[in-house]
């Protein structure tokens, strides 16, 4: 029986101005998940972990993207799955999408490396609208991709990887959870023009920061007048720390993702724990457990651990 074991890693999506279209892969936390291909053709699904998520495929994130790559191929096959995760279910860090993905590059693996990167997006995506309702790759993609991504469309897909600098990241999860659905489902479905003028200044501001090694401007640019408004009031203490995360040398940032998370982007690793000192102690202070993360950039998204 072939085997492989992944690790797939958290992500941080929409990287405060890019709602849907940015977002960047962790070197830690990241879940580990081994896949068998079997002769039967079905997906059977184990969870190493406590976090009681469903064992059916059709009502599991890696299930459906297993279930659609068998379906591509006429169900001449199966896949046994176990995973471990690591990544809290609605924390903000892609939990899901580490999921989705994992699933994704290791069938690709086991059947000889048929599927492009951008295919297997596709099938991850599949996990994605399981789990939040919308197909969106902001966190699928680096995941994929590794480094850092640009989802320019989803129809057609067009994914654009970013060179950027070296830069730590600083995360805290709050230990509340956000469903991604329920904070989609506040935002405000109309931009008043003034705002959406700000955003896109921000939003290629920071890509062009990415590519120039301009930390300074990527700083300015980490600016969201659109859905952090929103949604920054799921989150405990978020303009404190934002704010004391600046002043202890952050470059800038905002909400992983749809929250409850909170990252920091920083030049320096030694300015990254001061960070997380600040935001430990704030949360600390507010009496809210956290789990808090002090990571890099992960250049190589899901990788292949053992054949
Ligand atoms: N772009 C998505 C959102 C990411 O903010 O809803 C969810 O992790």
């Amino acid at each position: 029986m072939k085997k492989v074991v992944v690790h797939s890693p958290g992500t941080v999506a929409n990287l405060v101005c890019g709602f849907d279209i940015l977002g960047l892969a962790l070197s830690e936390p990241y879940d580990i998940m081994e896949v068998t291909l079997i002769d039967e053709p079905k997906v059977t699904i184990q969870n190493l972990d406590t976090f009681n998520l469903p064992v059916e495929p059709e009502k599991n994130v890696a299930g459906v993207v297993l279930i659609s790559v068998m379906e591509k191929l006429n169900n001449q096959f199966g896949f046994d799955v176990r995973i471990e995760k690591h990544i809290k279910p609605g924390s903000g860090i892609g939990s899901s999408a580490a999921s989705a993905a994992g699933a994704a590059v290791a069938a690709n693996q086991l059947l000889g490396n048929i599927f492009s990167k951008a295919e297997m997006v596709q099938f991850a995506m599949n996990g994605e609208k399981l789990a939040s309702g919308v197909k969106h790759a902001d966190n699928i993609a680096p995941c994929i991709y590794g480094g850092i991504s640009l989802i320019r469309s989803i129809h057609p897909l067009d994914i654009i990887s970013i060179p950027a600098p070296e830069l730590f990241v600083t995360v805290v999860h709050p230990q509340i959870e956000v469903r991604t659905s329920d904070a989609r489902q506040i935002l405000k479905q109309q931009v008043p023009l003034k705002d959406a003028i700000r955003q896109w200044g921000n939003i290629a501001g920071l890509v062009i920061g990415f590519l120039k090694n301009d930390f300074d401007l990527i700083g300015r640019s980490l600016e969201d007048v659109i859905i952090e408004p929103v949604r920054s009031i799921l989150i405990p203490g978020f303009d404190e720390l934002k704010s004391s995360c600046k002043e202890a040398g952050a470059l800038g940032g905002g909400i992983s993702g749809s929250g409850p998370s909170v990252f920091m982007l920083s030049k320096t690793y030694e300015t990254a724990l001061a960070v997380a000192a600040v935001m430990n102690n704030i949360y600390y202070r507010l009496g809210i457990d956290k789990n808090t993360y002090v990571t890099n950039i992960n250049p190589l998204g899901v990788s292949i651990q053992s054949k």
